[in-house]
């Protein structure tokens, strides 16, 4: 029989934090008809009710944060600043849809017909199925919960079995700012598990998924006989173009810390630099200094820039491309390996003299590693880029500004950014990718919304008589 229990660890020491009960069908089902019942009345409670209980949600937060963040450090593994910026992210993100429940704007639009008023609404769906991943633990949650939740739907959270204990306290400040508990239920474990009942549930018409494009398959037809609305955001391959007349040591800085901030476990990491071949030599020389000077450590002490990725078998994963890279004929230039001791640790590493189609320069590695990818021009660069089964964000480093705008235009990726690395997305603007990134929804800013709820197109006609729209009218 399967345990009923599982632990969670903090990756920097292989210690166990706490146990958490290991859900199954039977508890989702609970979950869902708590939250089921729960949504007969949130859907009807004002707005701009819910959207001051996120504001509440939001102050607990910033108080919290301190504690939050340190928490991140032992469960997660993230750095003390980055983990004090995952939560900050939500707490951005409580304020902006806290103010969204005085938005939450429809559409009035003049009717073809005399005496006939028209506008569009935005209704809540239902209980939403919330799957979350490790790697923002506070954050994502608060990326979907919040939206979803000023919108008027329930929630049934499942959250990464790496971090349980955070998506607890997440849960646990929401009620303590007001929110009535049954409207967020959380249940924990595994994805073949909890997470598939979740996803098959009838009564959760939503499902917004975080997590490797894999599994966004296996939710994409899970919930498919069901015509779910299914949002997923799902891998990246992500490229820096660094142009010849580019600022070399702004570009370095971005590259490192984009493809080894969060020890490159963000789906917006820099896992690609594609370099003009007139400013290579230079670039390689810097970044290599600069990756062998990284203070690898503890997450939670201050002067540590590397923490340990999430568990053994992501070490495992990562160690595997580095010998992907060198049986392919890249060139290692620094790092490559694991840290000797306790926890899982592995030296940012960066390759050289990468193809375009080779596997590490592809595949998503989810760790600190770098691929450096030789080009002659910017057409071959934007060519370069796109050359990926994934299209989430993109970077180029110029002083150019038609090459900017160009690559603005022709880099096919959810988010550009121009003269900064590929992560730092804001949370009042669209976050999501092209390609097998997603399927064309996108989370955080006013998209967020589209996903929580339905339109709903509404007719009033005054006028006292039947007037027919489209028929003898001109
Ligand atoms: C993710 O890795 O899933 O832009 C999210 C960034 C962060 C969010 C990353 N604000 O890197």
């Amino acid at each position: 029989m399967a345990a009923t229990t599982f632990d969670s660890l903090n990756p920097a020491t292989g210690e166990v934090i706490e146990s958490f009960p290991r859900s199954g069908a039977e508890d989702v089902d609970r979950a869902v008809a708590t939250a089921r019942a729960a949504w007969e009345e949130w859907r009807l409670v004002p707005a701009p009710e819910r959207g001051n209980i996120l504001f509440r949600f939001a102050e607990l937060l910033r108080s919290e944060k301190p504690a939050l963040s340190d928490l991140m450090t032992r469960e997660m593994g993230k750095v003390k600043a980055e983990a004090g910026g995952d939560v900050q992210e939500a707490i951005d993100m409580s304020y902006y849809m806290g103010g969204e429940g005085r938005r939450l704007f429809g559409h009035t639009t003049p009717s073809e017909l005399r005496d006939k008023f028209m506008m569009s609404v935005r209704m809540p769906v239902g209980v939403v199925g919330a799957i979350t991943p490790w790697n923002f633990p506070i954050a994502i949650p608060a990326w979907k919960l919040c939206p979803a939740l000023v919108c008027g739907n329930t929630v049934v959270l499942k959250p990464a079995e790496d971090t349980p204990l955070l998506a607890q306290r997440f849960v646990e400040l929401l009620h303590e700012a007001g929110l009535p508990e049954a409207v967020v239920q959380i249940v924990h474990g595994f994805g073949e598990e909890a997470g598939e009942a979740l996803v098959r549930h009838p009564d959760v018409p939503v499902i917004t998924f975080t997590g490797s494009r894999e599994t966004g398959v296996l939710v994409t037809k899970a919930a498919a006989d069901q015509l779910k609305h299914v949002h997923l955001e799902l891998g990246g391959k992500n490229a820096i173009i660094v142009m010849d007349d580019a600022d070399l040591d702004l570009a370095v800085d971005g590259i490192v810390w984009s493809a080894f901030g969060t020890a490159g476990q963000r789906c917006t990491a820099a896992s690609r630099v594609i370099v003009h071949r007139k400013a290579y030599d230079e670039l390689q020389r810097k970044l290599v200094v600069r990756a062998e000077r990284m203070i690898i450590g503890a997450p939670w002490e201050d002067a540590t820039e590397i923490g340990p990725v999430i568990n053994k078998a992501a070490v495992e994963k990562i160690h595997s491309y580095t010998e992907i890279g060198k049986s392919e004929g890249a060139k290692l230039l620094t790092g490559g390996e694991r840290v000797d001791g306790a926890g899982f640790y592995y030296r940012p590493t960066v390759f050289a003299d990468v193809e375009p189609q080779m596997r590490i320069a592809q595949e998503e590695i989810f760790g600190p590693t770098t691929a450096l990818i030789p080009v002659d021009s910017f057409e071959d660069a934007v060519r370069a880029a796109n050359s990926v089964a994934y299209g989430l964000s993109s970077s180029i480093f110029t002083r150019d500004v038609n090459k900017a705008f160009a690559a603005m235009r022709d880099l096919q990726t959810g988010i550009t950014y121009v003269n900064a690395g590929t992560t730092g997305a804001e949370v009042h603007l669209p976050f999501g990718g092209m390609k097998q990134t997603g399927n064309g929804h996108r989370e955080a800013g006013q998209a967020a919304l589209d996903v929580f709820t339905e339109w709903k197109s509404v007719y009033v006609d005054y006028s006292g008589k039947l007037q027919r729209a489209q028929i003898d009218n001109q």
